[in-house]
């Protein structure tokens, strides 16, 4: 059932040409789109979560969490952080869970769509230890550009939660392309290395692409207080 994922098809060969420029633009232009009334509650539920284990505890972002997989492997990974695993689908947080055991107190599971969440945390001030992008949907059509997350008017809602941003592909173009949105916003480099596993999965989707013969990619930089 894993091992049939087919690679990532797009008509793009490299960085799409209007990346830089669409960066920019939302780099200039804060981002309107008004807040529901369900991220907000998400996000109060999430930060209530986070204070009641432990208020002076650093704060993981798992965004775009799945199954939530990797919410409790990194709750196990960083036992002094509260770990929060975010998805938009209550289809995906709710299942897959059976192999997992039992969940660390170090973490929760919000259901919640990203574009207004991230800013809801600028808001209330918080600042991230590290943030996991961990396989996000590609969006390959070249038409798609301002849906990958580092061409969404979003965007720089991201930076602002600072903290080690780490993302994982298997499109290289995807984290190629993240690491020049990312340079021209700080202007620091992120070279992105093939990524090995090694046998620890950290998600069903890690699994399923690498067990497929594909290759992996990842990237790192390190967004610091964010801004
Ligand atoms: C390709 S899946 C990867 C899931 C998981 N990280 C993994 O590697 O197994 C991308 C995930 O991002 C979630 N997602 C996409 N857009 C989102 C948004 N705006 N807000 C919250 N979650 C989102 C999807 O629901 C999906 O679970």
């Amino acid at each position: 059932m894993f091992a049939n994922s087919r690679t990532v098809s797009s008509r793009q060969t490299g960085p799409h040409a209007d990346l830089a420029g669409v960066v920019r633009r939302h780099l200039e232009h804060p981002f309107q789109k008004p807040l529901l009334d369900y991220n907000r509650a998400a996000a109060e539920a999430a930060l209530a979560a986070w204070r009641q284990w432990n208020p002076a505890a650093p704060l993981i972002l798992d965004s775009g969490c799945g199954v939530g997989w990797s919410t409790v492997q990194l709750a196990r990974q960083w036992p002094d952080a509260f770990v929060l695993g975010v998805d938009q689908s209550s289809d995906r947080l709710g299942r897959g869970k059976d192999a997992l055991g039992e969940f660390p107190a170090n973490m929760a599971l919000i259901r919640a769509d990203l574009v207004d969440f991230w800013r809801l945390l600028g808001e209330a001030g918080v600042r991230l230890r590290r943030h996991y992008l961990l396989y996000p949907n590609p969006w390959p059509k070249i038409g798609h550009l301002q849906r990958r997350w580092h061409g969404h008017p979003v965007f720089p809602a991201l930076l602002a939660l600072g903290g080690v941003l780490e993302c994982r592909s298997n499109w290289a173009i995807y984290v190629q392309e993240l690491a020049q949105a990312l340079e021209l916003a700080t202007g620091r480099q992120a070279g992105p290395q093939p990524w090995e596993p090694e046998g620890r999965y950290l998600t069903p989707f890690e699994r399923k692409y690498k067990e497929s013969g594909q290759t992996l990619w990842r990237l790192e930089l390190d967004l610091g207080e964010g801004a």
